[in-house]
């Protein structure tokens, strides 16, 4: 298998691909593509690099370049794509869409055409999505793979996009794909602008922990070495044309997840002053169109193809909180530039 991974730099993209070739029976190559926008570091699989110098291919380039991802594609004679590059952050998306327009809808057609184009040779297309495409549930319920799409912000549309588009190659052209609808993931190596990994690194400086609104919007957590599991699962076994919802099955409130994180992080680390860190939890101005509840029903891939995660969320917390402590070097080095402007921009702190 000459596996296409793009957005292999980023965070899930990045933990795959460690799982991939040291967790699994995986035998092939990986071309990883990726133009390492700010959410991209090459510095995630360093040592990937090192020790799998001929099943790991680092290629610097834009998906949405499609002179140069067909050179991609014939030179590595690529025959399996997993589809993960995109702009990811709904607050980015808010404040400027044109990127997430460019890169989820645009690149994933990019990509679909160089597949058609290729058909003979390509064995499987999996598109990486998520559960936002389904918009917001009231109180009770859960997305299904037969669910409305009703996304609202750029980030979801968008993403609803590139799904209409993947099914649509395949109804139409016979492209083999897949697809996969994820909930919120969690774990090493996520860029500190999302909620987890933002909340532990101010936690641990002791800066403010800034929760949106009245902090009870409820997410559906998945640990990411979970989530790959799931993903390799598929490719291995997921049905031609079909959509797998992956979820976490653990629905919390933002402000119950800050909270504890603020107790283990206490429990590891005594704050100056000894204050307890949940008196760092700063209510913040809500996001606009901010999507109340996501949950996530994955009867499905566990009826079909037998997986189900396997990470209590206590435990993710730990191992990912651990993670961020013992990796000070990385975390120094990604919050510079870019990172400190927008968190300056965003939160006025
Ligand atoms: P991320 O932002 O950490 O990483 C995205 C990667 O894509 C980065 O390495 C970036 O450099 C790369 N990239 C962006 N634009 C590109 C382009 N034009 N060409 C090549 N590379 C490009 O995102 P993530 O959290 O790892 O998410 C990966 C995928 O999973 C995305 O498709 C996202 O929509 C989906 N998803 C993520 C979550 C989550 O909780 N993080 C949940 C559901 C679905
Ligand atoms: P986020 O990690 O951005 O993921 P998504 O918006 O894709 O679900 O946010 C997770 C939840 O945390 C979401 O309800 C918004 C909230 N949130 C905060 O309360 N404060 C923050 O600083 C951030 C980044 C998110």
């Amino acid at each position: 298998m000459n596996l296409l991974v793009t957005g292999g730099s980023g965070f899930i993209g990045s933990n795959f691909i460690r799982y991939l070739l040291t967790e699994t029976d995986f035998n092939g190559r990986i071309i990883n593509v990726d133009c390492l926008t700010y959410a991209g570091n090459p510095e995630n699989l360093s040592d990937i690099e090192a020790h799998f110098s001929d099943r790991y291919v680092f290629v610097k380039e834009d998906i949405c370049h499609q002179e140069e991802m067909a050179k991609i594609f014939d030179y590595y004679s690529i025959d399996v794509i997993c589809h993960f590059a995109a702009e990811s952050h709904v607050d980015r998306s808010i404040a400027a869409p044109d990127a997430f327009v460019q890169t989820n809808i645009f690149g994933t057609y990019t990509l679909l055409e160089l597949a058609r184009k290729r058909m003979h040779h390509i064995k499987r297309f999996h598109h990486i999505s998520t559960d936002e495409v389904y918009g917001s549930l009231g109180k009770s319920g859960y997305f299904s793979e037969t669910s409305p799409y009703q996304p609202t912000s750029p980030y979801s549309a968008s993403k609803a996009a590139s799904d209409h588009l993947v099914r649509a190659y395949f109804h139409t052209y016979g492209l083999p794909v897949t697809l996969s609808n994820c909930s919120n993931n969690y774990g090493p190596y996520q860029f500190p602008e999302k909620l987890i990994p933002l909340m532990i690194l101010n936690a641990l400086a002791g800066k403010p922990l800034p929760v949106y609104g009245d902090g009870r919007n409820i997410r559906d957590w998945l640990y990411v070495r979970d989530h790959s599991a799931a993903l390799w699962t598929i490719l291995e076994n997921g049905e031609i044309g079909e959509t797998y919802n992956i979820g976490g099955n653990c629905e919390l409130e933002n402000i119950r997840l800050v909270e504890q994180i603020c107790e283990i992080i206490d429990n590891l680390e005594t704050l100056q002053f000894n204050t307890p860190r949940k008196d760092l939890i700063t209510f913040v101005t809500d996001r606009p169109g901010h999507d109340r509840r996501y949950a996530i029903d994955a009867s499905k891939i566990k009826a079909d193809l037998k997986w189900a995660p396997k990470t209590p969320i206590e435990q993710g917390l730990r191992e990912t909180i651990g993670w961020y402590i013992n990796n000070q070097e990385w975390v120094n080095r990604v919050i510079s530039g870019e990172y400190r402007s927008w968190i300056e921009q965003h939160y006025n702190f």
